[in-house]
């Protein structure tokens, strides 16, 4: 009989836990373990559907006096271009309503690249500066595309690819649809983090639940640093986590864990 091989180890660690909620609390529990040791943490916070429960579990941590965010700074990953801050469908707009203004980080500790900049890049350097003068991220928390983006850095991303204005991939284009009446109301560009600031980040917490993420998993954990899966990267990490539900994990996660 034919043994399937076992995929070779990842250089970051991998936990697999029961389901979204689970994924989230374990999320939620890192961060709130480094504001606690390092209250003037540089955190980075991405936007999606894996992040709301880990920010629900953040505000009942801070609504329970466990954790504060008051000396701490926080960057958003990325932003579409072409959207006001006011946009309901804005990566700001998501960060107030659904962390922000439920905790105690003052608005000028909140940083993001602004979506209707009128010089993209001149914007997305600004917005590197201002992270590299808090001297690059303590803490980054990251979901996971479908297509194995981390932030907005699609497939074919170089690994020294710093803060910039990117032209999405059809792929994420098509995951990100359900925020828009029409394709035409949908930005194609954005500004994101580089993964050069990703590898650069002292701790990454990345996050996938749901099958549609099982590809993306099974790919970043069968190889070796490609730039068509980006998020494989991270093997190269000095201190990066996965975490999983079983539905994103698949067979491959569940061999590497045993
Ligand atoms: C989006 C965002 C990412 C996010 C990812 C996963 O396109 N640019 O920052 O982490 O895709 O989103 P979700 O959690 O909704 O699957």
């Amino acid at each position: 009989m034919l043994e399937r091989a076992s995929p070779p180890a990842p250089g970051f660690r991998v936990e697999i836990r029961q389901g979204p909620q689970e994924v989230a609390n374990a999320v939620a529990e890192l961060i709130a373990a480094d504001l606690r040791a390092r209250p003037t943490l540089t955190l980075g916070l991405p936007t999606g559907s894996t992040a709301l429960p880990v920010y629900s579990a953040l505000i009942e941590a801070h609504a329970k006096g466990q954790i504060s965010f008051a000396q701490c700074s926080v960057f958003a990953v990325d932003e579409y271009l072409g959207l006001s801050p006011d946009d309901p469908r804005s990566y700001a707009h998501f960060l107030r309503e659904n962390l922000l203004s439920h905790i105690d980080l003052p608005l000028d500790q909140f940083h993001i690249p602004c979506g209707c900049a009128t010089d993209p890049q001149a914007e997305a350097a600004r917005f590197a500066e201002v992270l590299l003068a808090r001297g690059g991220f303590d803490s980054l928390f990251l979901g996971l595309g479908r297509n194995g983006h981390l932030a907005f850095n699609e497939p074919g991303t170089s690994q020294d690819a710093a803060t910039r204005s990117v032209r999405l991939d059809q792929a994420t284009l098509a995951a990100n649809s359900r925020f828009f009446r029409t394709p035409d109301e949908q930005p194609s560009l954005a500004i994101t983090i580089g993964l050069a600031e990703i590898m650069s980040a002292r701790r990454v917490i990345v996050a996938a639940t749901g099958s549609a993420k099982a590809p993306a998993v099974a790919a970043i954990l069968a190889s070796l640093p490609v730039a068509d899966w980006p998020a494989s990267i991270l093997a190269g990490h000095r201190d990066a986590c996965l975490i999983l539900d079983q539905d994103a994990a698949g067979q491959d996660a569940a061999a590497v864990t045993q």
